[in-house]
């Protein structure tokens, strides 16, 4: 394998920018690397949009990826694994694509005691039911219980990731998991990107004995175990960090950079139209 494929940049693909805590993680993990994200902020969110629709979506987000020239993608959304992993895999057999819910799956279970596990995720992702079977595959005797938490997403990207509303949120969405406290679950999966900003607040509600996982983390091991057996890590060069978006470079930008935990400038965030596709 030469060295030219190996120092191609990662592609990213979320539907806007809660894919870009996923991103955070995975510059952590792999400092080595390149990144392209993509981010359809035209068209989201995709956690209302129908499964085949988000799957329509990604197979063009995907094709742009691609014709640009990476190694591997992550889909760094929920919604999309969830409804499109099969069809990229399926479209492109020969290039390595992970998404973030066996990853989240995975974490769940490592974390879980009593095998009592709740999902918070958006519409899309708690209809599709993949967080449910990636779990029950791994431990058949778990109980999974999902909330589609949608004002979450609106609550994270408005920056109100603290304070009454947010409380007030939470709490709603979360009083009917610990209604009956021996049927309580002691870990909680953020099941949709847009949600570790929330992590304090859901955290408050749920209480201390309560453990919150997020694929984030799980999602830059497997890339990391993936590129090795696939012989296909950086090594060599500075790594480089591109954007591009369908809608609004701007507010990309001002309400992405809390999400990635750095500043993007608006000028360096690129438009492209996927519909071409
Ligand atoms: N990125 C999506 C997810 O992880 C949330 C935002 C949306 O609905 O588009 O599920």
């Amino acid at each position: 394998l030469s060295n030219s494929v190996r120092n191609l940049p990662i592609g990213v693909f979320d539907s806007g920018i809660g894919g870009l805590t996923v991103l955070a993680a995975l510059r952590r993990q792999l400092p080595h690397e390149s990144f392209f994200y993509l981010g359809d902020t035209a068209r989201l969110p995709y956690g209302t949009k129908t499964s085949a629709t988000v799957e329509r979506y990604a197979l063009q987000a995907v094709a742009e990826l691609v014709r640009r020239g990476v190694k591997a993608i992550v889909v760094a959304c929920n919604t999309a694994s969830a409804a499109a992993l099969p069809a990229l895999l399926k479209q492109y057999p020969e290039l390595p694509i992970i998404g973030v819910i066996e990853p989240g799956a995975a974490a769940a279970v490592a974390a879980t005691r009593t095998g009592r596990i709740a999902i918070l995720a958006t519409e899309g992702t708690v209809r599709g039911g993949a967080y449910q079977r990636a779990i029950i595959q791994r431990l058949p005797h778990a109980k999974v219980s999902s909330v589609a938490a949608t004002l979450f997403v609106a609550l994270a990207e408005e920056g109100w990731i603290s304070g009454e509303v947010a409380m007030l949120t939470a709490g709603t969405y979360l009083a009917p998991l610990f209604a009956d406290a021996a049927a309580a679950p002691d870990v909680l999966v953020l099941g949709c990107t847009h949600f570790p900003p929330l992590a304090d607040v859901i955290r408050a509600v749920a209480g201390e004995r309560v453990q919150i996982v997020d694929s984030a983390q799980t999602t830059a091991l497997a890339l990391h175990e993936l590129l090795n057996a696939r012989d296909l890590a950086a090594n060599a060069g500075a790594a480089r960090l591109a954007f591009a978006v369908t809608d609004g470079e701007e507010r990309f930008a001002r309400v992405g950079a809390s999400f990635l935990g750095m500043v993007i400038e608006a000028s360096a965030v690129e438009r492209v139209d996927l519909s071409a596709r």
